[in-house]
């Protein structure tokens, strides 16, 4: 599976042959020089929940690639009023997709969208097909929830969680997360876009590999195969 960082949470992952985006967050983004988003032509774009910096980029590019939307009811719904076409999940529940599963999983954290429209409550998710299944946590503190996606879904084969601290855990909690979810290749995200979630990234790598776990911390821009 090809997997492509833009910085902050935003991903491009290659499942079957269809591209996942999660969190179109590219135009503001500090860390992504390149911002041409006439390129990026997703088929379905994740949203785990309302903030710009998770959101920021699905209107150009939903309306670029038609691509459709799968996030809570509150968020497709508003993008569904700029004539965006997606698929409403909520907390627990999962569907089929062409791609395969994508479930909506508990997340703590905050969402409103950018004009002050309601989003609903932040989520994450989990998503598999019969060769793979990853846990995009989206923004959200440490919790006991996250114990249940190992009792509910496959096994994961990695997973994308936030390490930067203040809005969201810190890589500390997120290595306990790791154990929660009972996953062993983690990569970062939401890390040294803003002052505020800057982190000392050897220190990150250690707190995981105490654990017995791997952090792997992508360069914006650049692509990964797992
Ligand atoms: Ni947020
Ligand atoms: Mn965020």
């Amino acid at each position: 599976m090809n997997i492509k960082f833009f910085g902050q949470s935003t991903f491009l992952l290659g499942m079957g042959d269809k591209e996942l985006m999660f969190d179109p967050f590219i135009s503001s983004n500090p860390l992504i020089m390149d911002k041409d988003l006439s390129n990026i032509k997703p088929d379905y774009i994740l949203l785990s929940h309302g903030h710009g910096d998770h959101v920021e980029d699905t209107e150009p590019i939903a309306k670029n690639s038609n691509a459709k939307i799968i996030s809570n009811y509150e968020i497709t719904t508003y993008f569904g009023t700029k004539g965006i076409e997606g698929h409403p999940l909520n907390h627990g529940g999962k569907a089929q997709f062409d791609f395969g599963t994508v479930k909506y999983v508990n997340a703590i954290h905050t969402s409103s969208l950018p004009d002050g429209t309601y989003a609903g409550n932040p989520g994450g998710f989990v998503v598999w097909n019969s060769e793979t299944c990853f846990y995009f946590a989206g923004d959200t503190a440490l919790t006991m929830d996250m114990k249940l996606i190992p009792l509910t879904c496959p096994k994961l084969d990695f997973a994308i969680l936030p390490i930067g601290d203040n809005f969201t855990m810190g890589y500390e909690d997120a290595a306990i997360a790791a154990e929660f979810i009972d996953c062993d290749k983690i990569i970062g995200c939401h890390f040294d876009t803003f002052g505020y979630i800057e982190i000392d990234k050897e220190a990150a790598a250690a707190a995981f590999k105490a654990k017995g776990k791997e952090l792997i911390l992508m360069e914006p821009g650049s692509t990964i195969q797992i």
